[in-house]
Formats: structure tokens, sequence, C-alpha cells
């Protein structure tokens, strides 16, 4: 058999995954602190949230390559508790926002085309870009009081094939939201080079509400969500915040139920196509075709989105809460060690750890799995190769903290035997 170069990734086990396995296999506690799956991190969903599947609409098949109204017209509605005005005709659902990337990819790039990917970033993006043969090129951000996006940075890694910017908003795994002197320097990139902005919002609704966004100093956001209820002081999305942008750019947002009703598993999402006309009726016409070519959405769960949508601050809060509470453990915990730095972030899921880049990541990420907590190297997201761990802040609290203290005790004995010699 061949195959296509497309698909000719390593696919064997790499080192870390062995000994994950094998650690799971012989039965030795671990603190998993890469849990990321809100379906598995000991949240109490509403029992009768499943009621929405059994929708006797559901038995008829109404193909609607944008997606059924009804359930566009949800999504307006979850933009309108963000303060934008969006129109059902402008929205395309899909089965994951992986999927409307995919849309997009094609939508925008021919073969061999570039992305331009700030970093550090979420991973998934590698394998998108090959499947649609398209190119990455990462820019990077830049760690100066905060995450900052490098305008500089970016427009040099451009190239004449480059085509399209993805901007995650708030990032994953930094917890950087764009503020609007970084919006507007965007658009200036992208209007004098033609280029579409993706923006992924799937962390939109996990700002930080407190003080807890940084263990130094207090960092400025474009906007709050004192509440976690919709309607009450949202995130700006780039459906709307950023209104300068979207009358010169072409505007992709895309969102999805996986993070912001914590239904991973429910595969519903979509892209709000915005920006100037033509272009956005144009992108519209074009997209329907390739949705129409996959008809990807199935009716019950088109018919359970308007429900999901409006119930979703009621794992929303517990989520938040659950991210407060472990970043504040955390925090508590690494001030005995004065070595590690926690980064400051604004929102999403996950904290960034600078220690000390006394040996590669991969190997401390090692020693810790033996120590019984299983962490991210910070590589697994574009950071460098030492010096970085990435945890997430979605596991239940007691396996976090006990997680927390491992890795804490690794990290003092580990400095103190650095500076013992
Ligand atoms: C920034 C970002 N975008 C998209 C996704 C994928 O979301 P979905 O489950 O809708 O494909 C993830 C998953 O973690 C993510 O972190």
């Amino acid at each position: 058999m061949r195959f296509s170069d497309r698909s000719r990734w390593n696919t064997e086990e790499t080192a870390l995954a062995r000994a994950h396995r094998r650690r799971l296999a012989a039965g030795l506690p671990l603190a998993d602190l890469t849990a990321s799956n809100p379906t598995r991190c000991g949240f109490q969903y509403p029992e009768n949230l499943l009621a929405a599947l059994t929708d006797a609409r559901a038995l008829d098949y109404d193909p609607q390559p944008r997606g059924t109204l009804a359930a566009r017209q949800a999504v307006c509605a979850y933009y309108a508790d963000h303060g934008a005005s969006v129109d059902p005709d402008r929205i395309i659902l899909t089965t994951s926002t992986s999927e409307a990337y995919s849309f997009l990819f094609r939508l925008l790039l021919n073969p061999g085309e570039e992305i331009l990917v700030p970093q550090p970033s979420y991973p998934l993006f590698d394998f998108l870009a090959d499947l649609d043969d398209v190119c990455l090129r990462p820019a990077p951000l830049v760690y100066h009081d905060g995450w900052q996006i490098d305008p500089e940075g970016l427009r040099r890694a451009l190239t004449p094939q480059t085509r399209a910017l993805v901007l995650v908003h708030p990032n994953n795994p930094t917890g950087h939201f764009t503020k609007p002197w970084e919006a507007e320097a965007l658009a200036q990139l992208c209007r004098e080079h033609a280029l579409s902005l993706i923006v992924d919002e799937v962390f939109l609704d996990y700002p930080m509400t407190g003080n807890e966004g940084t263990r130094e100093r207090g960092t400025e956001r474009t906007g709050s969500a004192e509440t976690g209820e919709p309607g009450g002081g949202a995130s700006p999305s780039f459906a709307s915040g950023f209104d300068g942008l979207l009358a010169r750019v072409p505007v992709f947002v895309v969102s999805g139920l996986s993070k912001i009703a914590g239904l991973p598993q429910m595969k519903a999402a979509w892209i709000v196509a915005t920006g100037p006309e033509p272009e956005r009726t144009g992108a519209l016409a074009r997209l329907e075709v390739i949705a129409d070519t996959f008809l990807s959405m199935n009716a019950p769960i088109q018919c359970a989105l308007p429900q999901w949508l409006e119930r979703r601050s009621e794992i929303n809060k517990k989520i938040r809460a659950r991210v407060a509470a472990n970043l504040a453990q955390l925090d508590a915990e690494l001030a005995g060690v004065p070595a590690v730095e926690r980064l400051a972030l604004e929102g999403g899921w996950y904290a960034i750890l600078r220690i000390p880049a006394l040996a590669p990541d991969e190997s401390t990420v090692l020693a810790l799995l033996e120590c019984g907590v299983w962490v991210h190297p910070g590589f697994f997201f574009g950071l460098p190769s030492a010096g970085w761990l990435v945890i997430s802040l979605l596991p239940p609290v007691t396996e976090f903290r006990s997680g927390v203290t491992l890795l804490v005790d690794y990290l003092h004995k580990n400095q103190r035997s650095n500076i013992t010699g």
C-alpha cells in the first residue's frame, strides 16, 4: 500500500507516552495535572441535560448546509450575551472547532500556502494544517509584564505565501486576552498583506475575575465577567468587541460547546463570518458549499444546542470556581519556591510555570512522573525545550492538591540540590 505524504507522521509512542502508559499499567498512583476533559474532572452536570436529545423534531432530516436556523439563532443569542449583534445568516455550524478550522483552511489557502500562528499555542494546529496541505509559520508571543503579541515578530514571519493569521482569544495555554492595541496592530497587518484573521474564542467564557490572574501584579484586560452569567459583563468577542477591525478585515470567529458549555462530547461548534463586503458574502457562499459537501451536523444535537447554550452557565460557573480554587492552591504552594514563576494569566484553564532550565523539560516531566505527578512539558505547546511546564487547572481539587504538593516538593529539592551543588 502507498500512503500520502501528508500522513507521514511519526506515530511511534514517545518516551513520555510510554512511561505514562507503563506507570498506569503498573497500577501506581498518579495525580494527573494535564486533565482537561471537563466530563472527567468530577463536575456534577445537570441531570436532565440529555433530555434535550429526545426532541421529536430530530426525526425529520432537514439537510441545511449552514445548520438549522433555530440552532444558529441560539448561537446569535450567545453573542448577544457578549454584546455582539450577529445575523444567523453569517453562521456555519460544524461538529467541532477543529472542523471549523479545517473548513477555513480549505476556504482561504491553496496547498502550500501559510498561516501565521502565535506561539505558544494549542498543539492540534499542526495536524490540522498537515491534513489540509497548508503550512504553519509560528510567530512567538513575548512575555514581558504578561503575555503580548509582537506585531514586529509577526511581520517578520510573513512571507508572500501567508494568507491568514490565527489568534486564540484568550490564548491556550497562556490565558492571554487580546488587547485593543493588539487588535489594531493585527488589523493593520492583515490590511497591508491581505490576510484573513481566524479568531478562536473557545475559552472566551473563562476570564479570571479577581486578582488571581497573576502572582506578582495585576493585569489589565479588555473586559471582565463578574458573574459568569450570560449578559453579566461578559468578555468582548471579536464578533463585536473590536468594531474598527471588523470594518476592515475579514474575520472568522470560531467557537463551540466543548469549552463554553463544558460539553466536548456533543460535537457542536460554529464559524461566524464577519468583516467587510463583498468578501463576507463570498466567503459564506463558499463555506456553505464546503459544509454542504459533508453535512456533518446531526439533527438531535442541533435540536438540543439552544437548550445547552442557554444553560451553559450552570457548568461554566463550576469550572470557573474550580480553576480559581486550584490556582489559589498552586500559588500558595509555590510561595515557598522562589525560583519558580507562575506566569500571569487572564483566562482559560491552564497555568504556565517557568522553572530553572537545568535539564530538558522532557527529563523533568519523566522525573515528576516517577514521583507520581503528570504534567505537560512546555514544548508540547511550542515553548522552548527547557524551563517550562504547563499544568491544567481543571482536575478535582484533591487530586490537584496532591499533584501540586509532589510537583513543588520536586522543584524545591531540585532547586536546593542545584544551589548546594
Ligand atoms: C484553543 C483551542 N481551540 C480549539 C480546541 C478544540 O475544540 P473542539 O473540541 O471544538 O474541536 C481546543 C481544545 O482544547 C483548544 O484548546
